[in-house]
């Protein structure tokens, strides 16, 4: 990131039209990197995402062992180093603003013989690993963390690791995949129940490089997911999809902006994802899903979104998982919409890059929407109009609310700022790029006042 924060202020626009793809997805491509990482022979990975939170996983593998490089043409190369044959790094290794690198890392290196030093920006150093620590202890790891279990954070890695059954306290595909990973060099199978399902690229991909998973109905409810440790694992091409987190931004503003007709091609369409669609077209949002297809085992589509007169509904707690990272942008379609839309179990959201309860509760309130924050709920009464806006909205390292808040600028007759965009950098590069191609007003904010200019 660079020094100086960027401001961004979004001013309404009209209809937004055109075809676009977004950048891929980020979970795939984390897990392709770390699985590249440990597999024998070269990983091909087309469409990787090339964003911070991707490009620190990146760094990290290669301080590691393993070699990656990005071929002129954009695919990226993994040659891995095989389960059990990372080395210790020299250096101390940083994951900026990524809580999925820094988690699925931990559970990697909790079985190699070494010591590994984590830390991150000043977001991701207030998360909490406890979630990951405690089952990763189990297993025979240790770990120095700072009080409440926060970065930086030392894994000492075991070299008689144990596999474990572990179930899942909190519905998280971080926790599942710390575990799985670690269970990758670990003898015997390793086993994770989850209540809730989350996505499932962990295990998905675990398969395509060669592993042996098993999943099966769990006594109680939910799925028992285990893991024959030891595996040799081979180098496979991914092909990478459209993140679906990001196409989530231009949906929303074309459902929100009248008479926009948008196409976005190729988004990554695994069920475990899709909460979101659904919940738009409960709202009454024209979504049309083309051209459904499979690619390289994981489904895709376009989608064809129409500006739509939005209501507001339930949003039930068991969908959260499937659209975790969605909150903030469906927040600010609700506050379009017309009545109130109610965000249940959604407690996580407290413990993202920020806590997104209170960032979207302060920021639409700054720009006129009647909202409530309790702690697993979020509730925003619609009017059936756009807020007024004119409102500068602190981001505070979280690139989902700064997209956000420039999503809803582009409705409301007063234009909306963002103090700093730069978190953009780790999961959308080129958004206000993409967004202005197709009819976006998003703009340097830096010569201007902010949202009164
Ligand atoms: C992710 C899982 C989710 C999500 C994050 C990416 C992953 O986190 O919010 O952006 O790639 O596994 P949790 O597992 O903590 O819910």
């Amino acid at each position: 990131m660079t020094h100086a924060p960027k401001p961004l202020i979004a001013r309404r626009s009209g209809a937004l039209s055109g075809h676009i793809r977004v950048p891929g997805d980020k979970s795939i491509s984390h897990r392709a990197l770390m699985l590249g990482g440990v597999a024998v022979g070269e990983t091909e990975i087309h469409g990787l995402l090339e964003g911070e939170d991707v490009l620190a996983t990146a760094a990290a593998m290669r301080a590691l062992g393993a070699e990656i490089e990005r071929g002129a043409d954009g695919v990226w190369h993994v040659w891995g180093v095989g389960v059990g044959g990372l080395t210790e790094p020299a250096q101390v290794l940083d994951m900026g603003n990524s809580g999925t690198s820094t988690r699925l890392l931990a559970g990697l290196l909790a079985t190699h013989p070494l010591t590994a030093f984590l830390t991150g920006d000043g977001s991701l150093v207030r998360r909490p690993m406890a979630r990951v620590t405690e089952p990763l202890s189990r297993m025979g790891a240790s770990f120095v963390a700072r009080r409440g279990e926060r970065l930086p954070l030392a894994v000492i890695g075991t070299d008689r690791p144990v596999p474990i059954t572990y179930e899942v306290p909190v519905a998280s595909a971080q926790v599942k995949s710390a575990v799985l990973l670690a269970g990758l060099n670990t003898p015997g199978r390793t086993t994770v129940i989850e209540r809730s399902p989350t996505r499932d690229y962990t295990e998905t991909m675990l398969r395509h490089f060669g592993a042996e998973v098993r999943v099966e109905r769990a006594d109680g409810g939910g799925h028992a997911i285990s893991l024959t440790g030891q595996p040799e694992l081979t180098g496979r091409t991914v092909q990478v999809p459209g993140d679906i987190s990001s196409a989530a931004f231009a949906i929303v503003a074309a459902l929100i902006r009248p008479d926009s007709d948008l196409v976005v091609e190729r988004v990554g369409m695994n069920p475990r994802r899709t909460g979101l669609i659904d919940t738009l077209i409960e709202m009454g949002g024209s979504i049309e899903i083309l051209n459904p297809r499979e690619e390289a085992g994981e489904p895709v589509a376009d989608l064809r979104v129409r500006g739509s007169a939005l209501k507001g509904i339930d949003v039930p707690p068991e969908r959260a998982p499937s659209m975790i990272d969605e909150y903030p942008v469906l927040a600010v379609a609700a506050a379009c919409a017309e009545g109130t839309t109610r965000m249940l179990g959604v407690g996580e959201l407290r413990v993202k890059e920020s806590d997104r309860l209170a960032m979207m509760a302060d920021g639409l309130a700054a720009c006129g929407a009647r909202v409530e924050a309790g702690e697993e709920t979020l509730t925003v009464h619609g009017t059936g109009r756009p807020p007024a806006g004119g409102a500068t909205v602190a981001t505070a390292l979280d690139n989902r609310i700064a997209m956000s808040f420039l999503v809803l600028g582009l409705a409301t007759d007063a234009p909306v700022a963002v103090d700093d965009a730069r978190p953009i950098e780790t999961s959308f590069p080129d958004f206000a790029g993409l967004m202005n191609g197709i009819g976006a007003r998003i703009e340097d904010a830096t010569d201007t006042d902010g949202a009164g200019a």
